[in-house]
C-alpha cells in the first residue's frame, strides 16, 4: 500500500518474482472485470462507486493464499479495508515525501482520475493535503519502508533484498 506513485505496482512485481509469488494489481484486477479504466470507471460511475468495487474486490482477494497484491492508493483509506489488509496478509506500507511522489507522478498523472486535472505545481499541494488524510491508515501497516531513495530501476533491485530480510527478520523475531 501507499499513495499515487509509491511504486506500488513495481515493487509488488519485483517482490512477487524474488518470492516465486503470484502478483495481483488491485486496479488491473478491477479494470479487467468491469472492462473500463480506472478513468472511465471515475467518469461513469463516480468515486463512491468505486470505492465500493474497490472494497469488494478487496475482501474477494483477500481470500486468495500466496499472492503479493498492490492496492490502489485510497485502498486502505476506505471502509474497513485496512482491517481486511492487516487480518489476512502482512501489509507494506511504500512511504515517499510529497515532493518524491509529485515527481514520479509528473509523466503519469493523466491516467489517474484524482489528478488529471491538476498543474504540476497544484499537484504538490494536492498530494501533501490528501496524504495528512491518508498516512493514519498507511501507518497502520505492518511495515514501513521509505522509497524516497528509489531512483533508478537499478535501485529497486538493490532495495528488494533488505526488504524481504527486514519482512523475514521481523517475522522470526515475533
Ligand atoms: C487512487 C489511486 C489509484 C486508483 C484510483 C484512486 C487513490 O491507484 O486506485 O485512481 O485514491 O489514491 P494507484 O495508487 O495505483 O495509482
Amino acid at each position: 500500500m501507499g499513495y499515487m506513485g509509491a511504486g506500488k505496482t513495481t515493487m509488488g512485481k519485483k517482490l512477487a518474482s524474488a518470492l516465486s509469488l503470484d502478483f495481483i494489481d488491485i486496479d488491473i484486477f478491477i479494470e479487467t472485470r468491469y472492462k473500463k479504466t480506472i478513468n472511465q470507471i471515475f467518469e461513469e460511475l463516480g468515486e463512491k462507486k468505486f470505492r465500493e468495487i474497490e472494497n469488494s474486490v478487496l475482501k474477494e482477494i483477500s481470500e486468495f493464499d500466496n499472492v503479493i497484491v498492490s492496492t490502489g492508493g485510497g485502498t486502505p483509506c476506505f471502509f474497513d479495508n485496512i482491517d481486511v489488509m492487516n487480518q489476512t496478509g502482512l501489509t507494506i506500507y511504500l512511504e515517499a515525501t510529497p515532493s518524491a511522489l509529485a515527481k514520479r507522478l509528473h509523466k503519469s498523472k493523466e491516467k489517474r482520475p484524482l489528478l488529471k486535472d491538476k498543474t504540476d505545481e497544484e499537484l504538490v499541494d494536492y498530494i501533501r493535503i490528501n496524504l495528512e488524510k491518508r498516512v493514519d491508515y498507511y501507518n497502520q501497516a505492518h511495515f514501513i519502508f521509505n522509497t524516497d531513495n528509489i531512483l533508478t530501476k537499478e535501485d529497486i533491485d538493490s532495495y528488494i533484498e533488505p526488504l524481504i530480510k527486514n519482512i523475514e527478520q521481523t517475522i522470526n523475531r515475533d
